[in-house]
C-alpha cells in the first residue's frame, strides 16, 4: 500500500476572520504557528497543523495532503505516477518542511483535484489543547498515526479518477455506493466510491460523481465520544453555522456524525465511532442505503 493516510488540507480563503471564528469556536481546533501573517495553521493533535488556511481570492481547496508511511512507499508512489505519464513536481526541502514533511511531491488527479504526497512527518513538540476543551481528536490507532480523517473529493469522471488512486497510488475499494436522489426506475443514481489506504480508516479518499465549486465535498474529523459530537453540534447551532445534515449513522463506516458548512463552502463531518477494518480479512461492500438512521440533508445555498 503506497499511501497511508490523510495528513492535512490546504484551503484558500477569502475571509480568514470567518475561519478563525469557525475553527476555534465551533470545531474546537487549536491555533498553531504558521510563521506567516496571511496563513492560519490549525492543529488537532501532535502535528504542527492539519488545516492550513491561506488568504486568497477564492474559497477553494488548494491541496489534499496525503502521507506515505515510509520513504520506500513515497518513492513507489512517485515512480508509479511518473511511469504512467502523470505530471509530478517534487517540492524543495523548504517547501516540504513547511508542510511538515521530509519529502513532498505535487500532482493532480484526473478530476483536477490537487494532491500533495509526503513522507516523514515533523512532530510539533507542543501539546494539543483545544480552545473548546475537546478531549482530543482521533488521529491515532494505538501509537500509530492514521491521519486526521477522510476527504470526499468531486470526481464527475469517477471511473478514471478511481483508477488513478487504485492503480497508481495503491488505494483499494472499501465501499461502492449509488445514491438515488430522484427515485423511480429510470434514476441512474450517483456514484460514491470509498477507498482505503494503508491506515485502518474505512476510507481515506471518497470520490463523488459530481462537481463542487469549493473543490471539496466534505472532510471528516473524529472525536472519541458521542457526547463530544453532541457538544460540537450545540456549538455549531449556537454560532449559527449551517447544519448540512442532522445526526445519523453511516451504513458503510458506521460513523455517527453530523455535517456542518464551513466558511470554505464545503462541509465538515464531525463524528465518532468509525470502524477500523482489518484489511487482511475485509470484504468490500456495495451500498444503496447510505445510512442506518438519520443524516437528513439540508444542502442550503
Ligand atoms: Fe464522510
Amino acid at each position: 500500500m503506497s499511501v497511508h493516510s490523510l495528513a492535512y488540507l490546504v484551503i484558500g480563503a477569502r475571509d480568514l476572520a470567518a475561519w478563525t471564528s469557525y475553527a476555534e469556536s465551533v470545531v474546537g481546533l487549536m491555533r498553531g504557528d504558521s510563521g506567516q501573517e496571511n496563513v492560519l495553521h490549525y492543529r488537532m493533535d501532535h502535528r504542527s497543523f492539519r488545516f492550513r488556511i491561506e488568504a486568497g481570492e477564492a474559497d477553494k481547496l488548494i491541496a489534499t495532503g496525503l502521507e506515505c508511511a515510509s520513504r520506500a512507499d513515497w518513492d513507489k508512489s512517485l515512480s508509479s505516477l511518473k511511469n504512467a505519464g502523470v505530471a509530478v513536481e517534487v517540492a524543495s526541502a523548504a517547501e516540504a518542511k513547511a508542510r511538515g514533511f521530509h519529502d513532498l511531491f505535487r500532482c493532480v488527479d484526473p478530476a483536477g483535484n490537487p494532491l500533495e504526497i509526503g513522507w516523514g512527518h515533523i512532530v510539533s513538540g507542543t501539546p494539543f489543547i483545544s480552545p473548546q476543551a475537546v478531549d482530543g481528536f482521533i488521529t491515532l490507532d494505538g501509537d500509530n498515526d492514521m491521519g486526521f480523517g477522510h476527504a470526499v473529493l468531486p470526481a464527475p469522471n469517477i471511473d478514471e479518477t478511481r483508477a488513478f488512486y487504485v492503480d497508481l497510488l495503491g488505494f483499494a475499494n472499501s465501499d461502492e455506493m449509488r445514491v438515488y436522489l430522484q427515485g423511480g426506475p429510470d434514476d441512474p443514481g450517483i456514484g460514491m466510491h470509498f477507498l482505503h489506504a494503508g491506515s485502518p480508516r474505512h476510507h481515506v479518499i471518497g470520490l463523488a460523481q459530481f462537481p463542487n465549486p469549493s473543490g471539496l465535498v466534505h472532510t471528516m474529523v473524529e472525536v472519541a465520544t458521542l457526547d463530544e459530537v453532541g457538544i460540537a453540534l450545540d456549538r455549531a447551532l449556537a454560532a449559527g453555522t449551517h447544519i448540512s445534515s442532522t445526526l445519523g449513522k453511516h451504513t458503510n463506516d458506521k460513523m455517527v456524525s453530523f455535517y456542518m458548512r464551513t466558511p470554505g463552502g464545503f462541509d465538515i463531518e464531525y463524528g465518532c465511532g468509525g470502524i477500523r477494518p482489518d484489511w487482511s480479512n475485509f470484504t468490500p461492500t456495495f451500498t444503496i442505503k447510505e445510512d442506518l438512521w438519520g443524516h437528513v440533508w439540508d444542502f442550503g445555498q
